[in-house]
């Protein structure tokens, strides 16, 4: 059976405790949306209060350390994510991988600190402009996932990946249809030469400028399997009409 689409919010580092009222309204609004598979990534500072205040949605972090517990000042284990009732965390975001200088290896090791905590992963990969003007998106993404793609045992069962291209993050500007449904090929292949067959089932989001009145475009390519949506998932206006688009 061919998996729900899965349209995800990553609210970055946006909110304090009135954006629960968003998340209400999602929640409520998502119920009639049953063929769609909805959550959103708060900041560590609402995944508690998030998690109390819906019913329907997934509710999932935006990062975690790749040790469970120690001296690490301000750092969240997969661990304490889990402990807040989250269901997933994504990983490797490339603000991650830019502000923070996470590797793909980094990334690889704290996807399997949350596999192994319980949470399901949204892995993030994406190419730079300078690296497409360069012709090099494909083999950048490639790389990305040979190093960054959790190796445990299951992993596969639990993971997703979101192909973001930096540089449509937050521009307005997309990938052309042609351009995005190439890249997911090409990561499809990625993840069959990593997982096997398993990797075949693996979900492939696209992210970056994910709007209401572009989703139901993207979310029509061949292998999108769902959106994670930045801006526009910070209201839910905005964010039900691409749910709405993927339903
Ligand atoms: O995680 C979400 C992405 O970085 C996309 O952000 O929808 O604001 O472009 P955006």
């Amino acid at each position: 059976m061919a998996a729900l689409p899965y349209i995800v919010g990553n609210w970055k580092m946006n909110g304090t405790r009135g954006m629960l009222n968003e998340a209400r309204a999602i929640d409520r609004s998502a119920a009639r949306f049953p063929k769609v598979q909805v959550a959103i990534a708060p900041p560590a500072t609402l995944l508690y209060r998030t998690r109390e205040a819906v019913e329907f949605i997934g509710v999932g972090g935006q990062d975690c350390h790749a040790y469970d517990s120690g001296a690490y000042t301000g750092d969240i284990s997969a661990v304490m994510l889990k402990d807040t009732g989250a269901d997933f965390t994504i990983v490797g975001h490339s603000e991650r991988r830019e502000y923070h200088a996470e590797s793909d290896e980094e990334v690889r090791v704290k996807a399997e600190a949350a596999l192994s905590a319980g949470l399901a992963v949204i892995l993030c990969v994406g190419e730079t402009e300078a690296q497409r003007d360069a012709g090099d998106a494909e083999a950048v993404v490639g790389s990305q996932l040979e190093g960054s793609c959790p190796r445990t045992e299951g992993a596969v069962e639990k993971l997703s990946v979101a192909y973001e291209p930096v540089w449509a993050i937050g521009t307005g500007r997309v990938p052309s249809v042609e351009d995005v449904a190439a890249m997911h090929k090409s990561i499809r292949a990625k993840l069959v030469a990593i997982y096997g067959d398993a990797g075949a089932e693996v979900r492939i989001l696209y992210g970056g400028s994910v709007k209401a009145e572009n989703a139901s475009e993207l979310l029509g390519i061949a292998d999108v399997g769902g959106a994670l949506v930045g801006g526009a998932s910070l209201s839910a206006e905005s964010f039900l009409a691409i749910v709405g688009a993927a339903a």
